[in-house]
């Protein structure tokens, strides 16, 4: 029989996404609805560890869904990879009565996850990271709004790039993930996308690329690159020395984990979190929500956590032909 959940906990770790904010106001409203008391912590599983657990009504998240970022705050915390931290922290949730768990993060935040529902409590993960690098879901929290902030900078690079016949390099986030490169290639139109999954570190053909661009009347150069391929001040240096056209990086960083949540953000985080109250209050744990053709479902975290992702053969063909 599966055991009756009473009070929840939630938590955000890993990097912060937009719309994290509104996955936690769906939670706490939507289980506060079903019956269930509900608990924030802190700054994820360091704050588990540390205690840092507020109680949560509905009051405590209004005001939120507009905001990037997180309320509770997010932290890495690697006592938490050990068995002992784990046990801890499984001590620490039924201490203040926490019988349920959403984690609210990426891949690592969903193996602690997989930590906490071994130790007796029910977790359920959320995909929250703007690189949109979780297998098992065709959207991630976060990423619509960073790819809406990162095209809309990369336009206005466009702008002063074509007016002083530049080649403009523009360094996006992702770590190990081109999804954001290979989305504002296509939205931006860049001339050249480098995806970590994809570079072949032939950076003569990007040259060549140039000259033939420049040959066909084209005075100005877009390349997109992707954190995961990163040293794009270096690859300009070298990219103006045998062209000759003058070439500048930009490094887009930061600014495209923050700000305001697209209203696809949300939405799709508003709905999973209540799909995560949902099914924690149904007594189901160890499971992570996804939306896959259209659908919002849940998958066994170990499963999707064996799932690969791959980039979109077709999308990424398309990319370098218009
Ligand atoms: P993300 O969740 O965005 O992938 P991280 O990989 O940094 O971000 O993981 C976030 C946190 O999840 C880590 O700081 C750690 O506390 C926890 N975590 C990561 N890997 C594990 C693991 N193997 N076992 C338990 N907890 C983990
Ligand atoms: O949130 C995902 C991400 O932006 C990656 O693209 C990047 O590599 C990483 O986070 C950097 O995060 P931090 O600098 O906080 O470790």
């Amino acid at each position: 029989m599966a055991k009756e959940i009473k009070t929840i906990g939630v938590l955000t770790s890993g990097g912060d996404a937009p719309g994290m904010n509104a996955a936690i106001r769906a939670v706490v409203r939507k289980a506060l609805a079903n019956g269930l008391k509900v608990k924030g912590i802190k700054k994820g599983y360091m704050g588990l560890l540390n205690e840092e657990i507020i109680d949560m009504d509905r009051r405590s998240v209004s005001d939120i869904i507009q905001r990037g970022g997180t309320i509770l705050g997010t932290a890495r915390c690697m006592e938490f990879k050990t068995a002992e931290g784990q046990q801890k922290g499984a001590e620490i949730c039924r201490k203040h009565g926490i019988d349920g768990m959403v984690v609210i993060g990426g891949d690592g935040s969903y193996k602690g996850a997989i930590a906490l529902s071994r130790n007796g409590i029910n977790t359920i993960g959320l995909p929250g990271t703007i690189d949109l690098d979780i297998a098992c879901t065709d959207y991630t929290i976060g990423f619509d709004t960073a790819i809406n902030t990162a095209m809309q900078a990369i336009d206005k690079v466009r702008d002063t790039s074509s007016s002083h016949e530049r080649c403009s390099i523009i360094e996006v986030m992702g770590r190990n993930a081109g999804y954001i490169a290979l989305w504002c290639g296509i939205a931006n139109g860049a001339d050249d996308i480098l995806l970590p999954e994809k570079y072949d570190y032939n950076e003569q053909r990007i040259i060549d690329n140039i000259i033939d661009n420049r040959k066909r009347g084209k005075t100005h150069h877009i390349i997109i690159n992707a954190e995961g391929i990163g040293h794009s001040t270096s690859m300009a240096r070298r990219i103006e020395a045998a062209t000759g056209m003058e070439t500048r990086a930009t490094i887009l960083g930061y600014m495209q984990r923050g700000g305001s949540p697209t209203c696809k953000d949300r939405v799709y985080a508003s709905i999973m979190g209540a799909y995560a109250a949902d099914i924690l209050t149904a007594g189901k744990t160890n499971r992570v929500v996804g939306y896959r053709n259209g659908q919002f479902v849940d998958y066994d975290i170990e499963e999707a956590l064996a799932m690969k992702k791959y980039i979109n053969e077709y999308q990424y063909e398309i990319s370098r032909i218009i």
